[in-house]
């Protein structure tokens, strides 16, 4: 998944940042995509700021007059929705040399993190340098070494969920915290949030989305700033100091950790013993080791939300779901994933809940090199563009009763084969497009199968209060991940979970 999903911040700086004035000339041949009518010098700005509120929402609507591309000038500043998968696939996927870019961070990117973080560097050599030393090892087959870990993980989960069911929401947290800690630096599960490095970690996440957002720092808005000298500037010495906190923090977790030889699965190990072949300093391997955990904790989290919730609406999902694990899993193990090539359901279940709502409904922003005719319509460069993920998945030419949880579309008949539909990467947009997609997609669609898994296996979840059911639509947005609002639901064991799980030995 995404790291920070920054999409709709990135936009905000961008345009504020924007030169109003300075406009380039071009030919009128070529249309640009339709969009929201502007007002003189602003442009679209007006129309944004009132409209910022789950903004993919409004791109939807607009998209269903205008179409599959909608265009908006900010200010000066070009901003490009896509609204297919098509345009996504045709762009971001196909022309990936020219839509693989990031729009610019001064505050948050260059100066907190160095410049160094795989989810904001610009597309190039530094990029490609990290992006292989992740994919190396991160890829489906390196993945499967962290299996253990995550099968672990889950035994925890269900114990803690035995002893306190309503606590459910923040199970998962730790779960998601503790899994994409265990893997990246060979850590044991942890016990709690509070623990003091998970709780620096959060830290960094929030001071990275505080300078994203636009206007906490002047930089993003006068980028000349950033030329002054540090003693000069306080923001530029404050960022500096912070930049050097979190890098001293990355790197003492990638040390203590990887020394001890026991724990030599850990992607932090992996690094290391890679050193040559990866050609990374210290710093970036430190810092990749990082930003993998602010990109696979809270999206985990909430798409084990978004699972509670499709369920406790629609206790015939989960019905056939357990019937499917009681056939191929029975009663006396938990599952694991030798079992997932025979649970479809359990798949289909993953990738709908995926769909139904994305955690990450506009992506995270890119810039266009090049300009671009596209479909008859000019796109200029230098362009934010944006993947409306949201109008995506809610396709009714593709999804059929889109707002309906239906994981039965993604199997045939018989329920035996897998239908991806067109322009997904494996059945799903959740990951993102192109080049730079979710580097961590394999761990993050390993914790979920599992977890899902063993939540069918263990529990029924249901209404805890069937005349108020919540609301699908009630969703909150903290700037990086969409979630369900909070909502209660009733956790019960199932009749052989206790038992079995407490003859379970721990590793
Ligand atoms: C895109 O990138 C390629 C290679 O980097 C370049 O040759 C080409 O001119 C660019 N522009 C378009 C519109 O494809
Ligand atoms: C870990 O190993 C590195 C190099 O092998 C060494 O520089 C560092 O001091 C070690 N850290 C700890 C905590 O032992
Ligand atoms: C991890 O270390 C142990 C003991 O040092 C060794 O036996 C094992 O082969 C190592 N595993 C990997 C994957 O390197
Ligand atoms: C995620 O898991 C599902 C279900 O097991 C599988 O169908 C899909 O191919 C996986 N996707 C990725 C990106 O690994």
């Amino acid at each position: 998944m995404s790291s920070l999903h920054l999409g709709l911040i990135f936009l905000a700086v961008i345009l504020v940042g924007a030169t109003i004035f300075n406009r380039k000339k071009r030919s009128q041949a070529v249309p640009l995509p339709p969009g929201p009518q502007g007002v003189p010098l602003l442009g679209n700005l007006p129309w944004f700021l009132c409209n910022s509120n789950f903004i993919w929402l409004k791109f939807t609507e607009l998209a269903q007059f205008h179409g599959e591309l909608i265009y908006l000038n900010l200010a000066g500043k070009s901003v490009v929705v896509l609204n297919s998968a098509e345009a996504a696939f045709d762009l971001l996927d196909q022309r990936g040399s020219n839509y693989s870019n990031r729009p610019e961070l001064i505050m948050a990117s260059k100066i907190l993190a160095g410049g160094v973080h795989i989810g904001f560097v610009p597309y190039g050599i530094l990029w490609r340098k990290l992006r292989k030393a992740v994919h190396f090892g991160l890829n489906k087959k390196s993945a499967e070494a962290y299996f253990t870990i995550q099968e672990q993980e889950t035994k925890v989960l269900v114990r803690r969920l035995l002893k306190a069911p309503d606590e459910w929401h923040g199970h998962f947290n730790l779960l998601a915290a503790s899994t994409i800690l265990s893997i990246v630096y060979g850590v044991p599960y942890s016990l709690s949030l509070d623990e003091p490095h998970i709780r620096k970690i959060y830290q960094f996440m929030e001071h990275m989305l505080h300078a994203a957002v636009p206007g906490n720092y002047l930089v993003d808005i006068f980028p000349f700033l950033n030329r002054l000298p540090p003693w000069l500037a306080r923001f530029k010495q404050e960022g500096l100091k912070a930049h050097q906190t979190y890098t001293d923090l990355f790197v003492s977790l990638l040390e203590s950790e990887t020394n001890k030889s026991y724990r030599n699965l850990s992607f932090a190990a992996s690094l290391s013993k890679n050193e040559k072949d990866l050609g990374l300093t210290i710093k970036e391997k430190a810092w990749l080791a990082g930003s993998l955990f602010g990109g696979g904790s809270d999206t985990t989290a909430s798409v084990l939300s978004v699972f509670m919730l499709a369920m406790i609406l629609h206790p015939h999902v989960l019905k056939k779901a357990q019937a499917e694990i009681d056939q191929v899993v029975g009663k006396a193990r938990m599952p694991c994933f030798q079992d997932q090539g025979n649970l479809p359901y359990i798949g289909a279940i993953m990738k709908e809940a995926l769909r139904w709502i994305p955690i990450t409904p506009l992506g995270l922003a890119r810039s266009s090199n090049d300009p671009l005719i596209y479909k008859g319509h000019y796109i200029p460069g230098n362009s934010i563009i944006l993947t409306n993920v949201w109008a995506m998945n809610r396709n009714p030419d593709v999804y059929h009763n889109p707002t309906e949880f239906i994981p039965e579309r993604y199997l045939s008949s018989d329920n035996k084969r897998e239908i991806r539909p067109k322009y997904t990467r494996e059945g799903t947009h959740a990951f993102g497009f192109g080049r730079r997609v979710c580097p961590g997609s394999n761990i993050a669609n390993n914790t979920l199968f599992i977890t899902i898994a063993t939540m069918v296996w263990g529990f029924d979840i249901t209404l805890s209060d069937p005349s108020h059911p919540p609301s699908m639509d009630s969703l909150m947005d903290n700037g990086a991940v969409l979630r369900p609002c909070p909502f209660k639901c009733s956790l019960s064991p199932r009749p052989h979970t206790e038992s079995t799980v407490s003859k379970l030995v721990d590793e």
